[in-house]
């Protein structure tokens, strides 16, 4: 007989009402993969977008019923042997991202190659705070952007899930690092360790900053456009949130990076968690029933830091 748990579903794309908390199959792990118990899943904008249809093209044919969100902490029930992992070990994953999402559940299965040991200097349930945000700050700041310690960065939406995170990781590396938000994070940026704070609410950045070497781009809209002007020839505008017309222009590159799932650099975000650079803010929490709810806070574009949802 199939094992069930507790899932939050949608048998459709659709608004809030089409998130249902019920009975799901237990998933069953491939030789390649773990079985995880599920201790939270963290909430990203991507998975609002999910559950209205906006990503189908990830979710594969025939997606019905389909268990949302793509971040995850808990612990190991079952592992390959040999696999590093084992049964009772704290892990924290993106799974399988871009690709089909599956951890607003009770149960979960992961690839090896998408998880890692959870950081110890934070509780499990925060661990699910950090692997999307994480993933995508990592990979802008330092593959696709390749900061170096020195340079300037401009962060947009430095108080947001991905801004949080990157702000620490840059000052990590050792770059100065400028950050907009409105004037209630203003304190909060300062104490992460922003050197400049610039509010979107009362300045336009253009008429404040200059010659930066990167910039992050979290907003989208005309951020990337009016981004230009104001970083360095040779310098980068990156956006998660918009598209580049072109590769280059008036001697700025411009890139548009998706996050893609890495246990590898989850381990090393691990490893600066536990020696205390970088830490999630976890907002809000809300148990798995109360999925609409998070989803309506997440679709605001103003919560600081993250929602999880604990099981
Ligand atoms: N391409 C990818 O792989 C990828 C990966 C992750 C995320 N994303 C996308 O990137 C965007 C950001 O994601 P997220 O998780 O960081 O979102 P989020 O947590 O919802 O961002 C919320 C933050 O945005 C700030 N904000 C809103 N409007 C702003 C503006 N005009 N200027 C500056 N800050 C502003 C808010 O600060 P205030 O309250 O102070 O305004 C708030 O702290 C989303 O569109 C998401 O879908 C893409």
């Amino acid at each position: 007989m199939t094992e069930t748990m507790q899932a939050v579903q949608i048998h459709e794309y659709g608004g809030l009402d089409v998130l249902k908390l019920e009975a799901a199959p237990k998933p069953v792990p491939t030789e390649n993969e773990v079985l995880i118990r599920v201790a939270a899943a963290g909430i990203n904008p991507v998975d609002t977008y999910a559950r209205a249809g906006g990503v189908a093209g990830m979710m594969g044919n025939d997606p019905f019923p389909l268990i949302l969100g793509w971040d995850v902490s808990g612990m190991i029930e079952q592992a390959p042997a040999e696999s590093g992992f084992q049964g009772g070990d704290a892990v924290y994953s993106m799974v399988n991202f871009p690709g089909k999402s599956s951890t607003y559940a009770q149960y979960v299965t992961a690839k090896l190659t998408d998880i890692a040991h959870a950081p110890q200097a934070i509780p499990i349930t925060e661990a699910a705070a950090v692997p999307l945000v994480a993933l995508t700050a990592w990979q802008v700041l330092f593959e696709a952007g390749n900061l170096q310690a020195g340079q300037r960065v401009l962060i947009h939406a430095a108080a947001g899930g991905v801004g949080h995170i990157a702000v620490q990781l840059a000052k990590w590396k050792g770059a100065t690092v400028i950050g907009t938000a409105s004037a209630q994070n203003a304190d909060y940026l300062r104490q992460l360790g922003v050197d400049e704070f610039i509010d979107y609410t009362e300045q336009r950045y253009e008429d404040v900053v200059s010659d930066v070497d990167l910039v992050f781009d979290c907003v989208g809209s005309d951020t990337m456009a009016r981004s230009i002007p104001i970083t360095k020839q040779g310098g980068t505008v990156i956006t998660i949130a918009g598209q580049p017309e072109a590769d280059e222009k008036d001697g700025v590159r411009l890139k548009r990076v998706l996050v893609r799932s890495s246990g590898e650099q989850l381990a090393e975000i691990a490893r600066l968690m536990d020696a205390g650079h970088v830490k999630p803010t976890v907002a809000h929490r809300f148990p798995l029933a109360q999925t609409a709810q998070a989803h309506e806070l997440q679709a605001s574009r103003h919560v600081r830091g993250k929602i999880i949802l604990t099981t």
